[in-house]
C-alpha cells in the first residue's frame, strides 16, 4: 500500500516513522510520503486559507492548493480520505476495508475545514471518504490521520508478527476483548484469575467469552445491540 498525506504541518506526521508503523515501512508493507500543502501555493505568503463565504467564525482552506496537490498525487485507483468531524464514523470495519486499498491520499484540513469544492471535484475522479474519529472536534486532521493509518497499517499482511492477535482483539468479533494478565501470578495481593492458569483451553475460552460479554454490556451496550442475531449462542445469553 502507498499512502500520501498532505498537511500544512508535515512534522505532525513524524510518528509514522516510529514503532511498528515505521517498521512496516522498512519491511516494504507500506510506503508513506508526507507532503507540505504550501508547496502548491504560488504567492509570497504561501496562503492556504481565507474567510468563509456567507460569514461565520474562523477560516476555510482555499481550494487551489488542494486541487494542485491532488492533481500531483492522484493515480487511477487512489482513494481520498478527508478527516473531518462531519465525516462517516471511523471503525474497525472501515479500517479493514481501507486495508484492502492500493493507494490512499489523506488530506489533513486545518481551521474550520477545506472548501467543499475540493471534495466534490475529487469525487469526480476517485473514491472519497470523509471520516470522523468521533463526536468531538480536533484542531485539524493530522492526529486523526495518525489514528486511522495506525489502525489500517497494522492490518496489512505481514505487519503483525502474530496474525492471531487480529482475531481475538476488541472489535474484531463485535465485542470488547476480555481482560488480560501476565506474570507475576500474584501482584500487590491481586491474583490472576485461577481459570487462566488452569491450562484448560475450553474453560479459558468460555471465561474469556463471558468476560467479553460482561465488559461489552457495561462499557458499550450499543455494540451488544448491534450484534447479528446468530452472534450469541444460548450459553452467551445466560451471562
Ligand atoms: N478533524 C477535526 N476533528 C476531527 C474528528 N473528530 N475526526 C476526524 N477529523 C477531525
Amino acid at each position: 500500500m502507498r499512502i500520501d498525506i498532505v498537511s500544512i504541518f508535515p512534522d505532525y506526521l513524524a510518528p509514522l516513522g516510529l514503532s511498528l508503523v515505521g517498521r512496516a515501512q522498512q519491511s516494504g508493507a507500506v510506503t508513506v510520503a508526507v507532503h507540505d500543502l504550501r508547496q502548491w501555493t504560488h504567492d509570497v505568503h504561501r496562503t492556504v486559507d481565507d474567510s468563509p463565504y456567507g460569514g461565520g467564525p474562523g477560516m476555510v482552506m482555499r481550494p487551489e492548493p488542494w486541487g494542485e496537490a491532488l492533481d500531483a498525487l492522484a493515480e487511477p485507483g487512489s482513494r481520498l480520505l478527508v478527516p473531518t468531524p462531519a465525516g462517516e464514523r471511523f471503525s474497525q470495519r472501515m479500517a479493514q476495508r481501507l486495508a484492502g486499498e492500493e493507494r490512499l491520499i489523506v488530506a489533513c484540513g486545518r481551521y474550520e475545514g477545506i472548501d467543499q469544492r475540493v471534495i466534490d471535484h475529487a469525487a469526480g475522479r476517485m473514491s472519497v471518504t470523509e471520516v470522523s474519529l468521533g463526536d468531538y472536534v480536533l484542531f485539524g486532521g493530522e492526529v486523526a490521520a495518525l489514528v486511522i493509518l495506525e489502525a489500517v497499517v497494522r492490518l496489512l499482511p505481514g505487519v503483525l508478527g502474530n496474525a492471531d492477535s487480529l482475531v481475538e482483539e476488541s472489535h474484531s468479533s463485535g465485542l470488547l476483548e476480555a481482560p488480560l494478565y501476565t506474570k507475576p501470578a500474584s501482584w500487590r495481593g491481586l491474583a490472576v484469575p485461577e481459570v487462566l492458569r488452569s491450562g484448560d483451553h475450553a474453560r479459558i475460552a468460555r471465561w474469556r467469552r463471558e468476560q467479553a460479554l460482561l465488559r461489552t454490556a457495561t462499557h458499550r451496550p450499543d455494540l451488544l445491540a448491534e450484534l447479528p442475531a446468530d452472534a450469541l449462542d444460548p450459553r452467551d445469553r445466560e451471562v
